[in-house]
């Protein structure tokens, strides 16, 4: 049927016709809003490029913590910024590193949030690679003892999903064996799964202080032209153990997140990454763009195009919008 019999414009009439007819439904359930924290009391520290979000102190993080809960958020993901930084990334798997002290803490105070942690070495490196160095590469093998280290002390201290970030092959099943054998069969891995090496991660590498010093991140994250290769990532890390599945970053990926929606049954997880934010915000302050309502296009854009999760420093935000409605 075509016009003038059929048109379209009678079911966008006014917000109810197009709320009852809206294919996607953004909703708070959705929404992972990472953090970071940092040794100390009583500290908070801005990040310059990411207006809005902190480097704090675990007294401080409890507090926002918090607050996320009252607004509906039911998950956060944990960066740590650790005391030192030594070529083996010592503070990251130690008992009391920033992460360990954090979870602890947390579970302590706070009651029914999902805490995920990030399992990395790159925050935790003199070097800022996110495994071991060898002969001048970071050294794939080598490394996986290290993450699953790194694991399960996070698990011990109280995390409910380990989100292993650093692209080493394999470390998904390493770490699903040292979970199990540890007794911790029922700790969900949330895997980023396909990582791609972005500019996107700019603002964030400020943040945890992580630039590598040497070379970048090509040898292990993923090419950008790429996207059979991400199903293939996704492939193993579900034959591996994820629970979860991750594609990273979100808006210039938006065709893998599509992708892995129809190729598999597992929950994929989008990152909104750090310089998706920051050129959010950026804009917004200029006056170029209406920042909360391309903030809200942009989160429905993910969601439209699969993902089931979204990891997002506009957690908060989007989460004070949608209870408006
Ligand atoms: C650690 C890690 C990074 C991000 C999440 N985990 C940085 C990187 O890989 O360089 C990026 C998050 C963001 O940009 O918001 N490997």
């Amino acid at each position: 049927m075509y016009f003038p019999a059929y048109r379209p414009r009678r079911l966008r009439r006014n917000s109810n016709l197009r709320e009852l007819i809206a294919e996607t439904k953004l909703s708070v359930d959705d929404l992972i809003y990472p953090m970071f924290v940092m040794p100390g009391k009583n500290k908070k520290v801005p990040i310059s490029s990411m207006p809005g979000i902190y480097k704090q102190s675990i007294d401080n993080l409890i507090k926002e913590i918090r607050e996320a809960k009252k607004l509906g958020i039911k998950a956060i993901l944990l960066f740590g910024i650790p005391e030192h930084k030594d070529e083996m990334g010592t503070e990251g798997y130690d008992e009391n590193g920033i992460i360990q002290r954090a979870l602890r803490e947390i579970k302590k105070k706070v009651k029914d949030i999902i805490l995920i942690t990030d399992v990395c070495m790159c925050e935790y490196t003199s070097h800022g690679h996110c495994g071991i160095i060898k002969d001048g590469d970071v050294d794939n093998d080598e490394t996986l003892e290290y993450l699953a280290r790194m694991s399960l002390s996070h698990v011990q201290a109280g995390a409910d999903i380990v989100a292993p970030s650093d692209m080493m092959d394999g470390r998904v099943g390493v770490i699903r064996d040292e979970l199990d054998g540890n007794g911790y069969h029922n700790t969900a891995i949330m895997s980023y799964a396909a990582k791609y090496a972005s500019a996107f991660y700019g603002p964030f590498r400020e943040a945890a202080e992580s630039p590598p010093q040497f070379g970048d991140r090509r040898s292990y994250q993923m090419d950008p032209p790429n996207v059979r290769e991400a199903l293939r990532e996704i492939e193993l890390d579900i034959e591996e153990g994820a629970d979860i599945v991750m594609v990273k970053p979100a808006l210039p990926y938006l065709d893998v997140i599509r992708a892995a929606r129809e190729e598999f049954d597992h929950p994929v997880a989008a990152y909104n990454v750090s310089g998706e934010y920051s050129m959010v915000k950026a804009a917004g302050k200029l006056g170029w763009i209406d920042e909360e309502l391309v903030m809200m296009e942009v989160l429905m854009s993910i969601k439209r195009a699969g993902a089931d999760l979204i990891l997002t420093y506009f957690a908060k935000d989007a989460a004070k919008v949608l209870s408006r409605k």
